[in-house]
């Protein structure tokens, strides 16, 4: 199973689900996923590490997010990964604009496909306090763990 995490820049949304899912993933399913990545719609800061207070509120609760380099989305991650998984509606669209028609159903709303029990889209925390991004965690976090069960259930573990 690989999973790529699709925000706009790449710098807060999706690298903080890629840092607390693949920690989460690590731990709860040793097996299950064999890659995760994360990369943005949009170009505006390809290259850059997360924003400071992106690592700083995940660093205060034990995920290290410094390996992570932003990138824009290109049309192999279609193919390489198995389901796509988008923080908002606009990131959705932009992605399944993108897609071939035959791999649009492995583009996904992350919340939606990690059944969270009532929202559907991450918020933008890029223009805003300190409070968003700690939003963004506490819903990776939550919509990270049920994903990890959803695909438990589906029977991907691998063999070994
Ligand atoms: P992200 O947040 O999509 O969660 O990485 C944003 C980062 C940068 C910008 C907007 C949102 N920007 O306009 O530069």
């Amino acid at each position: 199973m690989r999973i790529l995490f699709v925000c706009l820049g790449n710098i807060c949304r999706s690298p903080t689900a890629h840092g607390v899912f693949r920690d989460i993933a690590r731990r709860e399913a040793p097996g299950l996923v064999t890659e995760v990545d994360s990369a943005g719609t949009a170009d505006y800061h390809v290259g850059e590490p997360p924003d400071p207070r992106t690592c700083r509120v995940a660093a205060r609760r034990g995920y290290d997010l410094s390996d992570l380099r932003a990138r824009q989305v290109e049309s192999p991650d279609f193919e390489r990964f198995d389901l796509l998984l988008a923080m908002d509606r606009a990131n959705l669209q932009a992605l399944r604009q993108l897609a071939p028609p035959t791999h649009r159903g492995r583009v996904q709303l992350f919340l939606e496909y990690a059944g969270h029990a009532t929202l559907s889209e991450v918020p933008d925390p890029y223009y805003g306090d300190e409070a968003g991004f700690i939003q963004v965690l506490d819903l990776a976090e939550e919509a990270s763990r049920r994903l990890v069960a959803r695909l438990r259930d589906q029977g991907r573990l691998r063999a070994d």
